[in-house]
């Protein structure tokens, strides 16, 4: 007997069916069973003249339980409670709060109306998740909005808000007093009638404006087969009855849904969830942060600022040098004028944003913050000298942050006389775009100093992972052991062109090699230059980039790099030179080259990134082997569909990977360490 997780309380002639599952009421078959039984008393009793399906606690169903979508569903199915609500005579109104997502507002459309408390959120997420909507939300949703509109909102996954949903007739009232009350008026004055989507007619639209939704909506997403078959579902409703439309919205729903994409964008998603969990930190409480203040203009400073302004602290922005001051400000104005022109948000809004700002080169006002991020050079002198004012001038309390990327925090911290209260939190470029946000632990960082980073990254609507104090922390450390592969790849006989393709085929936004380019080869050279003294001689190094740096080629920036810009081409252009450079390069160490395909490149780069998760999660940098996942994905571009290295390895399995990691150790030569997966392959770890 599975857990009551509906109740039908009676408001006169109403009956209230409440969904309690808490946290977030989530469609569950307990959900789904309670339900059904709900509704056949809905129908029985003639003493009730309609229903209202509202959610105990903060929400509606904010969506299906995921945990049972690898499995085979258990009866009933969505699709057969929407059907009994459909089926009954008597009216039913959906009460929705919170959010109605995925599964839950499926429902919602199934019911005869839906009347919303404002600030609720709507949507079908599901196309996120590697499916489509499976109880009729690509046969109902276009009924209401249109075929093209509803290309746009199932692709991409939209929430709309319940203003704009009561514009476009997703939902047909506001409440503005009691929800509940609102509700049962409603399926009152409904008596005696249905108005169910099903009855209504697919309104028309022109074969231009569906192409250019569905164009649009594939680009977007990606290409992904889930989107084309969200598509083909929506256009269908066009022309084909729906009882047949849900059945076949329903075969291609339970054909994704067990398929190795779904199964990976879950797992991405049940990562980003725990990386949330800090059970060592559960007791800390974080400082209440106001004001913040950023030091330096440069690119991550102007971009940390406006991150902060969107989310609502009043920020200072501090510099050494008055121009450089005036560079930054004058970035962040120029970044809320573009999105008010593009429309993105209103200038009321922008204006409010640039109230909070307050631009500085007058120190002092550091007392005023709560929480300071330094985003200086990325020299450690530099920063201890920083950290050292900024001691010197903060109140008591304030939380010291280090935006630094490679850094030891320690040492910036030792810098201080407080360093409990400093912590580093790394922040990705664009700072106000990217969603990873490194949480660095120093030795010496208190518990309520890392809770409140923790607070401000969600704040920021950041992904904030939390890591140790270690070189280049867990995303930078993942990639320049994915970087040194690429290079060894290289050096053995693929070209640049040949592993950025093989990469950016397999999904990464973009190959290494043009990313260099784009970040320019200077930064890595001056950071190797910096390592030569400490580098294991004997250690396998490859010279290509420091030969390239030699001729002047420092990346898109001189015209040339891996690849060459001639001025108005549009794409990198293959350079005869550099194949020369690389060519010399094997020959100056005896090395004859072999054909590296596609797969292989694809491969090699994985099986890196998995051994240096087991280095990372056995050295304790990362806290959790799923962590590795979010910070690939949210931060360097790797594909989300793939689910990333510790998902490949468990599917891989113990034994294929421990001979993988000989062969990889083989290939890689001198100065290869070694990770133990066992850990990694802990699912309970
Ligand atoms: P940037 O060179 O664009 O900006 C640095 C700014 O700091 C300059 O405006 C400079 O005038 C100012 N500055 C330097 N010394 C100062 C001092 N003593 N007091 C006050 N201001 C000072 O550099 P960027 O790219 O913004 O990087 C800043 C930090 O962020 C570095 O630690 C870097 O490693 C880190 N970072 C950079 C990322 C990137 O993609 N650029 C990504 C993540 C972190």
């Amino acid at each position: 007997m599975r857990q009551q997780r509906v109740r039908l309380e009676r408001d006169g002639d109403i009956a209230v069916i409440v969904i309690d599952n808490p946290p977030i009421n989530a469609g569950s078959a307990a959900v789904r069973e309670g339900l059904m039984a709900a509704i056949a008393t809905l129908k029985s009793d003639a003493s009730l003249q309609g229903a209202v399906l509202i959610g105990a606690g903060n929400t509606f169903i904010a969506g299906s339980d995921l945990r049972e979508f690898g499995q085979p569903l258990a009866e009933p199915q969505l699709p057969t409670v929407i059907k009994a609500i459909e089926d009954c005579s008597k009216p039913v109104v959906a009460a929705l709060h919170g959010a109605a997502l995925g599964g839950g507002f499926e429902l919602a459309l199934g019911c005869d109306a839906r009347i919303a408390a404002p600030g609720t959120v709507v949507g079908l997420p599901e196309v996120t998740l590697g499916i489509i909507p499976g109880a009729g939300g690509t046969q109902r949703l276009p009924r209401i909005v249109g075929i093209p509109r509803a290309i746009a909102m199932i692709c991409s996954g939209e929430r709309v808000g319940s203003a704009a949903a009561l514009a476009a007739g997703l939902i047909d009232a506001e409440a503005e007093g009691d929800l509940r009350a609102a509700a049962v008026g409603h399926a009152r004055q409904l008596t005696g009638r249905k108005q169910r989507l099903r009855d209504r007619a697919v309104p028309a639209a022109g074969a231009s404006a569906i192409a250019d939704a569905s164009a649009a909506a594939l680009k977007a997403g990606k290409r992904r087969p889930q989107v084309q078959a969200a598509i083909d579902a929506i256009v269908a409703t066009a022309s084909v009855a729906i009882d047949d439309g849900l059945a076949d919205e329903r075969a291609v729903f339970q054909r994704l849904r067990v398929s190795r994409e779904a199964l990976a964008l879950r797992h991405q998603f049940f990562a980003e969830r725990d990386s949330a969990k800090h059970p060592t930190l559960e007791a800390a409480k974080p400082r209440d942060i106001r004001h913040i203040a950023v030091i330096g203009a440069g690119t991550m400073g102007s971009g940390i600022a406006i991150a902060a302004l969107d989310a609502g602290y009043e920020v200072l922005l501090l510099e050494q040098e008055a121009a450089a001051l005036e560079r930054g400000a004058t970035r962040i104005h120029e970044h809320y004028a573009s999105r008010v022109k593009g429309g993105k948000i209103n200038a009321a809004v922008a204006a409010a944003c640039e109230a909070r700002l307050t631009t500085s080169l007058d120190w002092p006002r550091i007392a005023e913050a709560d929480l300071v991020i330094e985003a200086v050079f990325e020299e450690l002198g530099v920063k201890q000298q920083v950290f050292q004012r900024i001691d010197a001038l903060s109140r008591p309390g304030a939380v010291l942050a280090s935006n630094t990327s490679y850094l030891d925090l320690d040492a910036i911290a030792a810098a201080t006389s407080r360093p409990q209260d400093v912590i580093g939190l790394h922040f990705f470029s664009p700072a106000n775009v990217m969603k990873l946000m490194e949480i660095v632990r120093g030795k010496a960082s208190a518990p309520d100093a890392l809770a409140t980073g923790l607070a401000v990254g969600r704040k920021l609507k950041k992904l904030p992972v939390l890591t140790g104090n270690a070189f280049g922390f867990v995303g930078n450390r993942l990639y320049a052991a994915y970087r040194r592969q690429c290079e060894f790849m290289v050096e053995e006989g693929a070209s640049p062109e040949q592993v950025d393709a093989a990469l950016e085929a397999f999904g990464f936004a973009m190959g290494p090699f043009a990313v260099a380019d784009l970040s320019g080869l200077d930064i890595a050279w001056r950071m190797r230059q910096a390592q030569v003294a400490t580098r294991d001689p004997a250690a396998r190094y490859v010279h290509i980039a420091d030969r390239l740096c030699e001729t002047g080629r420092l990346g898109r920036k001189t015209g040339a790099g891996y690849y060459r810009y001639p001025e108005g081409a549009s794409r990198p252009q293959v350079d005869p030179a550099v194949a020369a450079l690389i060519a010399k390069a094997r020959s100056d160490k005896g090395i004859a080259p072999r054909e590296l395909v596609a797969e292989e490149i694809q491969r090699l780069v994985m099986l890196t990134l998995v051994n240096e998760a087991a280095l990372l999660l056995a050295e304790g940098v990362a806290e959790r082997a799923t962590d590795v996942d979010v910070v690939l994905v949210n931060g360097y571009g790797f594909p989300r569909w793939e689910g990333g290295p510790v998902f490949w390895a468990r599917e891989r399995g113990a034994e294929a990977l421990r001979a993988d990691l000989d062969e990889l150790g083989a290939l890689s030569g001198p100065g290869f360490v070694r990770g133990d997966v066992n850990q990694l392959l802990d699912t309970k770890a």
